[in-house]
């Protein structure tokens, strides 16, 4: 992986231009209903990032010019993720409405979460670094579902849509990984992000979507081999980082929950698409 450089990668920071993807040819292609409603629980999120950036502000987080810089840009593009996936299912004649949550409010586990994140900053002066870290799981996490999700969907404009999305996870995951990597070099700070990864991550989105729709999500996108060889291959890139070389995340959580879900494995031969 190539060193990081902060100027060049903010230079490269710029929104999906929605008049580049070709809306009219959306409804000309099939879209499944599993797509859909993947792509429903993916919007969601995306739009979700703004709320979710209240209680990091919060933190430690900006103290670091670095990393605000990147949360900046970061915000921005995710921002137009949301805003792109909500403009293809209107053009897929889906439109998303109005979110059941008014945004803003949270919910009792979210306030909880939020202050016990805002706690822990004040506390350990080293928070950031787990951030630094969660983003990095995260960001590859997002990344392989969008392409998993193009694979799957096997429609032109959405996977040029998606292939556009995943340009940027990748950059966000670059600045993370190499964040933590650096982080991670001190064995006390590693040896706590390591213990509160183990005890508290979870699939993005878990918290924020309804559990059945992560369930869902989880089986649809890494339920056939070819899903749980990409869900290890992010784990086998986080387990890279120094403290985490035992870590048990996408792949594990799969095993937990998605397939513990009807004790069949997920979609291998069981039709569940
Ligand atoms: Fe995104
Ligand atoms: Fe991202």
């Amino acid at each position: 992986m190539p060193v990081f450089d902060l100027d060049a990668w903010v230079a490269r920071s710029r929104a999906i231009d929605l008049g580049e993807i070709d809306w009219e040819g959306v409804s000309r292609h099939p879209v499944a209903p599993e797509i859909i409603r993947t792509l429903r629980y993916m919007q969601d999120i995306e739009s979700h990032t703004i709320v979710y950036t209240r209680s990091l502000l919060a933190t430690r987080a900006i103290a670091d010019p670095e990393v605000a810089t990147f949360l900046a840009c970061w915000l921005y593009e995710e921002t137009f993720h949301g805003l792109a996936l909500a403009r293809f299912l209107q053009a897929a004649g889906q439109p998303v409405g109005e979110r059941e949550r008014p945004r803003g409010s949270e919910s009792f586990p979210q306030w909880l979460e939020a202050r016990l994140t805002a706690m822990l900053s004040r506390a350990w002066p080293d928070f950031c670094a787990v951030h630094m870290m969660w983003g990095a799981i995260n960001e590859l996490s997002a990344l392989t579902a969008y392409r998993r999700l193009a694979a799957l969907a096997n429609h032109p404009v959405l996977s040029g849509l998606l292939e556009r999305i995943a340009l940027d996870e990748s950059r966000h995951f670059f600045f993370y990984y190499r964040q933590a990597e650096r982080r991670m070099q001190r064995r006390a700070v590693a040896r706590v992000a390591r213990l509160i990864v183990d005890r508290f991550w979870a699939p993005v989105g878990s918290g924020v979507q309804p559990g059945a729709e992560v369930v869902f999500m989880a089986r649809y996108l890494f339920g056939d081999d070819e899903g749980r060889a990409a869900a290890r291959k992010v784990d086998d890139t986080i387990r890279r980082l120094p403290g985490f070389a035992t870590v048990r995340l996408l792949e594990a959580w799969i095993e937990r929950h998605a397939e513990a879900a009807d004790g069949n494995g997920g979609r291998n031969g069981h039709g569940q698409q």
